[in-house]
């Protein structure tokens, strides 16, 4: 007899492991499947947390060759690269055990193992000993996450072409490396290996970085990035890229057709992800998908087979970890018949780099392709106390707000700690408050948040210290 479950979470991550919780909390007999052997998806194994982990080492790295001009004579600064990545991998597993902890502690059964469907009810878990065992499910919840693109017929080694999780344990600094796509993984890992000495080469297919962000950040980025030594080669197409032992020769061509090779130690291809549907039998059950091949869902995450339902980067939306935990959230809730709902307007979006940038809500372009009357409120951080007072005045915080109405649609923030300051916008749009509102509000001094504050009285052009 195969033992009965209320609700199965296949994948870990973050989507899988606190869909878990929340389902275990509301009363759920649960039971979660993960073939990775840890926990934590790919964000806590190979993703977020290692990436921010190497971002803050480098960041540190990089100061610490620069305190003489702040006064603070060190010695030499020497790069331990090995003790580097092994702090990295403490980090990665002290959290992946914290959720295990936190499965147990909500009496999840956790399966290690690849789950994939043999009917509607019933799933078979495949461990690595080729040991199936099958368990039933009254419910489902597919959250196997997403896997790298590679370029057609390129296949990576990950030592001298890799995807993020390559370029996330090189044993050496490589002398130069080729980034093939300037999105969030490019920039934040190529800002990684910069500090820590490669030459670093961004090759972009389109005409700036980070596409979908607002086109004003997006260029005060890439102006800053190239300050700091990162080298841009945009509007340029990959045509090839060829290994000779230990090195590589990606081979360009840019808009006019001029060809460009770049001899490298490392390529790093991140050109996106794509959904995992591997391994689940969907189609011997009939779960569809929709033309990106991401698992098709209704408005309660239900798939079109009413007791399966998906979540994370599976299913359409931004693949960030923090959307697919409230997807987690919101479809275990419907599943124990509440009204769980994600609401995708305020979902921020932080690239770690040094300057941090931080979205969320509409850019300015997407508010004139829809033909919204809109009222803009900027403020830079040269005319922030704070950030002038420790030597990080880079970057500007910018408001958008209805012309009509005032209430906030929007907010693009480059500058320190942008990442944490976009929690008060992502709050005040969930109360829909105005650009007065945040304007009235009280904000502590010296803080980089008067940034935000002063931005918003910008909105009505009374910014005091612009
Ligand atoms: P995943 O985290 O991918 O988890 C899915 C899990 O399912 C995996 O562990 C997989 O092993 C398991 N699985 C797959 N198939 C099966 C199966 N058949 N049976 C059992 N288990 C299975 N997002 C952010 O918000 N902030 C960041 O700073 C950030 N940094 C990132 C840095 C990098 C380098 C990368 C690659 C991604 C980063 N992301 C970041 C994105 C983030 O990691 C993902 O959006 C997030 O992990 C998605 O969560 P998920 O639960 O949907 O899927
Ligand atoms: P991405 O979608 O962010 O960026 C891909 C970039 O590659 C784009 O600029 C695109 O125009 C470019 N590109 C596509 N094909 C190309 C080609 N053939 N040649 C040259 N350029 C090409 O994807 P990325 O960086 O791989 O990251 C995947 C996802 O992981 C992100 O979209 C994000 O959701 C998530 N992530 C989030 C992070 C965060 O929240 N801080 C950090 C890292 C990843």
């Amino acid at each position: 007899m195969s033992e009965k479950f209320q609700a199965v979470v296949i994948g870990g991550g973050p989507g899988g492991y606190v869909c878990a919780i929340r389902l275990a909390q509301l009363g759920l007999k649960t039971a979660c499947i993960e073939s990775r052997g840890s926990l934590g998806g790919t964000c806590l194994n190979v993703g977020c947390i290692p990436s921010k982990n190497l971002l803050n080492i480098s960041e540190n790295y990089h100061k610490a060759q620069n305190l003489s001009k702040l006064g603070i004579e060190v010695g030499e600064v020497k790069l331990n690269l090995e003790k580097m990545m092994k702090n990295k991998d403490k980090a990665v597993t002290i959290l992946t055990k914290g959720v295990e902890f936190l499965l147990k502690k909500n009496k999840i059964t956790y399966f290690k193992g690849t789950g994939s469907f043999k009917s509607e009810n019933k799933i078979s878990i495949l461990d690595d000993q080729n040991k199936e065992i099958v368990i039933e499910a009254e419910k489902t919840v597919i959250s196997t996450g997403s896997i790298p693109v590679s370029l057609p017929g390129i296949e990576f080694d990950e030592k001298i072409i890799v995807s993020s999780t390559g370029a996330l344990t090189l044993e050496a600094v490589p002398k130069k490396m080729v980034v093939i796509g300037g999105g969030y993984i490019g920039l934040e890992m190529g800002s990684i290996w910069s500090r820590l000495g490669a030459d670093v080469h961004v090759v972009e297919f389109l005409e700036n970085i980070t596409p979908g962000m607002d086109r004003e950040v997006s260029t005060e980025f890439m102006k800053i990035l190239k300050k700091q030594g990162i080298n841009f080669h945009m509007q340029t197409k990959v045509e090839g890229i060829k290994k000779t032992g230990n090195s590589a020769t990606v081979l360009t061509s840019d808009k006019n057709g001029k060809k460009n090779n770049f001899d490298c130690d490392v390529v790093l291809i991140s050109i996106g992800r794509k959904p995992n549907t591997n391994n689940l039998n969907l189609d011997k059950i009939g779960v569809e998908l929709d033309e990106k091949k991401r698992i098709k869902t209704g408005k309660n995450f239900q798939t079109n087979i009413n007791n399966i339902y998906a979540i994370g980067d599976v299913i359409k939306g931004p693949m960030l970890a923090h959307k697919a935990e409230d997807e987690g959230i919101a479809a275990a809730e419907n599943i124990a018949g509440q009204s769980g709902h994600v609401n995708y307007n305020t979902i921020p979006g932080v690239i770690y780099t040094t300057p941090e940038v931080a979205s969320i809500g509409k850019t300015e372009e997407q508010l004139k392709e829809a033909k919204t009357d809109y009222k803009i409120g900027k403020f830079s951080f040269m005319a922030n106390s704070r950030a002038k007072a420790i030597d990080a005045a880079e970057g500007f915080v910018k408001i958008l707000a209805d012309a009509k109405t005032d209430k906030v649609l929007g907010a693009h923030l480059i500058g320190p700690h942008a990442g944490e300051l976009i929690a008060e916008i992502g709050i005040a749009m969930e109360f829909g408050a105005s650009s007065e509102d945040i304007a009235r509000t009280c904000h502590a001094h010296p803080t980089f948040s008067e940034a935000l504050k002063e931005a918003a009285l910008s909105v009505d052009k009374r910014a005091i210290h612009s």
